[in-house]
């Protein structure tokens, strides 16, 4: 089980690489946005500062939504590192490209999935993870974790190698659940990994071990 941290900030990437726990990171452009990082040179920079905080995988999306658009860009995207893995939405055009890619040994990220059919093209195509949103269905009054679990059945049967990555996640339940289902990864922002630390009576014992060892040793 890996976890991924769902954002472009330095400061939040470093924070859980620090905690020991993290295994990559996944952007999207609306994430990179929002940490203000624009123009297409100081966006591949970000990328590339990313990568040497992390060890792990480095989702990057491509805006393209044509074929040739999305090699091109994903080209350049996976030539900048390593750790690179070029983010693919899941349409007609996106899964010609992540065949492509993976004939050509770059790593992919199926993005924007919200069903087991657009999961299972993604698989023969060969990508290297599929990311359902189980937050947006949730949003939608339709159960995400219940299509992590039927795109890992499906997976499961045929053998593919594809890995599930639990994104689009909100709180800590999605990450309880989604990991109870099996999921590869789970990608989540700072505060939902956080959070799974919390527990009063944790914070209870603490208070309670200090204080009868301050009763003794004053
Ligand atoms: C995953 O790779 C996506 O970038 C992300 O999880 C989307 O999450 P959101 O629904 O919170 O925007």
């Amino acid at each position: 089980m890996k976890f991924f941290i769902d954002t472009a900030n330095l400061a939040q990437i470093k924070e859980a690489q620090e905690l020991g726990i993290l295994d990559g990171v996944t952007t999207n452009p609306s994430l990179m946005a929002k940490e203000g990082i624009k123009g297409q040179k100081n966006i591949l920079q970000h990328y590339v500062n990313i990568c040497n905080i992390v060890d792990g995988d480095v989702s990057a999306e491509v805006i393209s939504t044509d074929f040739e658009g999305m090699i091109k860009e994903g080209k350049k995207l996976a030539a900048l590192h390593p750790q690179i893995v070029v983010k693919v939405p899941v349409t007609k055009d996106g899964i010609k490209a992540i065949k492509y890619f993976t004939d050509n040994g770059i790593k992919t990220n199926c993005t924007l999935v919200f069903s087991v059919g657009q999961a299972l093209l993604a698989a023969k195509a060969g990508a290297t993870y599929v990311s359902p949103f189980v937050g947006r269905l949730d949003d939608n009054s339709t159960d995400g974790v219940e299509l992590v679990e039927r795109i890992i059945d499906v997976y499961n049967y045929y053998e593919f190698e594809t890995q599930v990555i639990a994104a689009s996640i909100r709180h800590t339940m999605h990450i309880v659940k989604c990991m109870e289902v099996g999921a590869d990864v789970a990608t989540c922002p700072l505060s939902a990994i956080l959070g799974l630390l919390n527990h009063p009576l944790t914070d209870i014992g603490i208070a309670q071990f200090i204080a009868d060892y301050k009763k003794v040793n004053g």
